[in-house]
């Protein structure tokens, strides 16, 4: 007899995201690790901003390509972020579970991003806050903290917190499937 063969179109989405978080808490590094599966221990600090691309096989129907802009630490004082943020629609906030000042920064950055860029329809871009390095903290953070975390990503209005590692590659493809997942539900 004769077969049928299943024409599947793909629907393709490029979405504009960006990273961001104070100095050397190793945004570049988690790109790294996301994009190429690739980590080094030397540390050269990101001028402006870096790109990179990661293609998503989301499911049989749909393809996602995520423009990640990595941007520097140091651009917080600088002029620029409201260029770089323009037309992104998701975010990544990092900071480093082993220096408390990138955590204090973590609502800095948050509010610079709220205050400079606005959906249509008013809201703000969903954002996933990454706890990186933790593979510094031994046996992990503890439960209280964790709570203690819940709370605080909740109140400073982020869509999740995940615990990182670039080095050992823990948690960034949970956290990106989770901003992805929230970027489709909203397009
Ligand atoms: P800027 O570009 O200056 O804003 O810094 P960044 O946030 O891009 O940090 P970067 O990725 O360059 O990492 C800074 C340093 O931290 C480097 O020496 C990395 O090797 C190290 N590092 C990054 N992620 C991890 C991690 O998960 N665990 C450990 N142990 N070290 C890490
Ligand atoms: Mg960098």
């Amino acid at each position: 007899g004769q077969h049928d063969r299943a024409v599947v179109t793909k629907k393709e989405h490029l979405y504009k995201i960006l990273v961001i978080g104070d100095l050397g808490t190793g945004k570049t590094s988690i790109v790294k690790r996301y994009v190429h599966n690739f980590f080094s221990q030397n540390y050269k600090a990101t001028i402006g901003v870096d790109f990179a691309l990661k293609v998503l096989d989301w499911d049989e129907r749909t393809k996602v390509r995520l423009q990640l802009w990595d941007i520097a630490g140091q651009e917080r004082f600088g002029q620029m972020t409201r260029v770089y943020y323009k037309e992104a629609v998701g975010a990544f906030v990092v900071f480093d579970l082993t220096r408390n000042s990138s955590f204090e920064a973590v609502p800095k950055w948050k509010s610079d991003l709220d205050n400079k860029l606005v959906l249509a329809d008013g809201s703000n871009i969903p954002c996933v806050l990454l706890a990186n390095k933790c593979d510094c903290v031994k046996d992990g953070l503890i439960q209280s903290s964790r709570t203690q975390m819940d709370e605080f990503a909740r109140d400073k209005g982020f869509l999740a917190w995940f615990e990182t590692s670039a080095k050992d590659n823990i948690g960034i493809d949970d956290a990106a499937n989770c901003l992805v997942r929230k970027i489709l539900e909203n397009s």
